[in-house]
C-alpha cells in the first residue's frame, strides 16, 4: 500500500487506540529561561549505553532549542498533572507560568510533582518523515513521586490503575455498595414480581453508576454493573435532578455539550416537573435510547474508553426534552415503554440513587405498566426507608403492602 492511500484522520484515530505516556521535555535556553514541550513519544531505547528517545515534530518551534541546549530533562507527568500537560503543550502563553521546578544535576528543569525525571545529553538524531527520532544519553535520574502516571489514550487523559484497584480508587463508592446491599432483597422481590431486570443506579459526583442488578439474567445479555456514565442532560441525570434546587438543575443543564436553552430548556424543566409530580419516570423505545443502550453495553464489554464516553455524550446531545409521563394513557403508549425508574432518597432528601426496571415484557400493556409502577414505587420507598433515607414531603405517597399483590406472576407476560 502506498503511503498516500492512508487517510490521515483514520491514521490518527487508529493509532489513538494505543495509549502513550506523557512526558514534559525541558531545558534551559540561551537566555537562561526554562523551555519545555510535551511528548507522547518518549521511550527507552538502550540499556547499555543508557539511551532514551522521543519523536519531535519537524514543525516544533521548541525542539530546536532543546536540541541545541547542552542538556535536557524528561519529566514523567503524574495523573494529577493534566493541567501541567495542557500548559506545556499550549501554543500560546508562558509554558512555565505558575509551574514550580528546580534544576536537575545538569541544570535542566525538574517539574515539581513529576513521577520521575531523567537527565540527558543529546546523543544523535535521525530524520523520519515529518518527525525526527531524537536520542539522548542518560546522565542521571530519580523517581521523586512514585504515583500513577498520566496516560494519553484516544484523545483523552487518564491514569494507569491496576485492574484490582479500579473499584478501590473510586472515592465514596463504599456508600453505594452498602446501599446496594440493603436494597438487594427488595430488588430481587421486585424483579421477580414484575418479571423484569431491576438495576440500582447511584449518583457518584457528576456521574451515575450501575451498582447492582437483580432478576432476569437470562434476558440481559450484558450486565451493566460497574458501568458509570457522565450525567449529561437530557439522557442522564433527569431522575436525580427532579428534586434538586434550581441552581443545581442549572449547573446540570450547563454541563450539556450543546446549549440547553429556549424550547429545549423549557421542555426539560417541564419533564423534571412531571417526574417530581408523579414520583417516577419512564423511558421510551426510540432510536436514541437503543443507541445509548448499545453504547452502554459496549462499555460493559470493552470498558469505559474515552471514545465510548464521547459517544454517550453525543447521543444524549441529540435528544430533545419531551414530557415523558403524560403520553402514558393507553396500550399503544405503554407498549413503547423501555424502562421505568424511581428514586431512592438519602437522609438529606436528595435522590442519591434509583431503581430501574429494564428488559420489560415485549410490548407491555397499560395494565402491566400501572401495576409494575405501583410495585416499583413501593420498593423504592422501602429501600429509602431501609437505608436511612427520607423522601421529600412533596413525594407522592405510595401504596403500602397491598401493592405487592397487584401484579401476580401469572399476569407477567
Ligand atoms: C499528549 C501529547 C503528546 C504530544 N506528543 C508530541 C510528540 O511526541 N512530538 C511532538 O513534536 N509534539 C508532541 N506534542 C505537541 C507538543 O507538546 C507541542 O504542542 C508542539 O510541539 C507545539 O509547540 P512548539 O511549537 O512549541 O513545539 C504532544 C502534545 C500532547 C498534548
Amino acid at each position: 500500500m502506498q503511503g498516500t492511500e492512508i487517510d490521515p484522520r483514520q491514521f490518527r484515530d487508529i493509532l489513538g487506540h494505543s495509549p502513550t505516556s506523557v512526558a514534559a521535555v525541558t531545558a534551559i535556553n540561551d537566555a537562561g529561561n526554562p523551555i519545555g514541550m510535551v511528548v507522547g513519544t518518549f521511550t527507552s531505547v538502550s540499556l547499555n549505553p543508557p539511551l532514551i528517545g522521543f519523536l519531535p515534530d519537524r514543525g516544533s518551534s521548541t525542539f530546536p532549542l532543546i536540541r541545541d541546549a547542552h542538556s535536557f530533562c524528561i519529566n514523567i507527568l503524574s495523573a494529577a498533572q493534566e493541567s501541567v500537560c495542557r500548559q506545556m503543550s499550549a501554543r500560546q502563553g508562558d509554558r512555565f507560568k505558575g509551574i514550580a521546578w528546580h534544576p536537575s544535576p545538569s541544570g535542566a528543569p525538574v517539574i515539581d510533582g513529576a513521577v520521575a525525571w531523567i537527565d540527558c545529553v543529546p546523543e544523535t538524531i535521525f530524520e523520519a518523515g515529518d518527525h525526527f527520532i531524537f536520542i539522548g544519553r542518560v546522565t542521571d535520574m530519580a523517581v521523586t513521586n512514585p504515583t500513577f502516571p498520566l496516560v494519553f489514550f484516544q484523545g483523552g487523559y487518564g491514569a494507569f490503575a491496576s485492574k484490582s484497584m479500579v473499584i478501590g480508587a473510586r472515592e465514596g463508592l463504599a456508600e453505594q455498595i452498602r446501599l446496594a446491599d440493603s436494597a438487594r432483597e427488595e430488588m430481587e422481590e421486585l424483579a421477580n414480581a414484575v418479571g423484569a431486570v431491576c438495576r440500582l443506579i447511584a449518583v457518584e459526583g457528576d456521574r451515575q453508576i450501575v451498582v447492582a442488578s437483580a432478576g432476569g439474567e437470562d434476558r440481559a445479555p450484558t450486565s451493566l454493573v460497574g458501568v458509570s456514565m457522565p450525567m449529561v442532560p437530557p439522557l442522564f441525570g433527569q431522575l436525580f435532578n427532579a428534586w434538586e434546587s434550581p441552581e443545581a438543575v442549572d449547573s446540570w443543564l450547563k454541563s450539556s455539550p450543546v446549549p440547553v436553552d429556549g424550547e429545549r430548556r423549557d421542555g426539560l424543566l417541564a419533564q423534571l416537573e412531571s417526574i417530581r409530580r408523579e414520583g417516577w419516570m419512564v423511558g421510551w423505545a426510540d432510536n436514541h435510547t437503543s443507541e445509548a443502550a448499545a453504547a452502554l453495553d459496549a462499555m460493559a464489554m470493552h470498558g469505559q474508553t474515552p471514545r465510548l464516553e464521547r459517544e454517550i455524550v453525543e447521543i444524549s446531545a441529540k435528544i430533545d426534552g419531551v414530557d415523558n409521563l403524560n403520553p402514558l394513557v393507553d396500550d399503544t403508549a405503554a407498549a413503547n415503554v423501555k424502562f421505568m425508574f424511581a428514586p431512592i432518597f438519602d437522609s438529606a432528601q436528595h435522590a442519591q440513587a434509583g431503581i430501574m426496571l429494564v428488559n420489560l415484557p415485549e410490548q407491555p400493556t397499560l395494565e402491566y405498566i400501572n401495576a409494575a409502577k405501583e410495585r416499583l414505587l413501593a420498593s423504592a420507598s422501602s429501600i429509602t426507608r431501609r437505608s436511612g433515607g427520607v423522601s421529600p414531603a412533596s413525594y407522592p405517597s405510595v401504596l403500602g403492602a397491598d401493592a405487592t399483590s397487584t401484579l401476580q406472576p401469572t399476569e407477567r407476560l
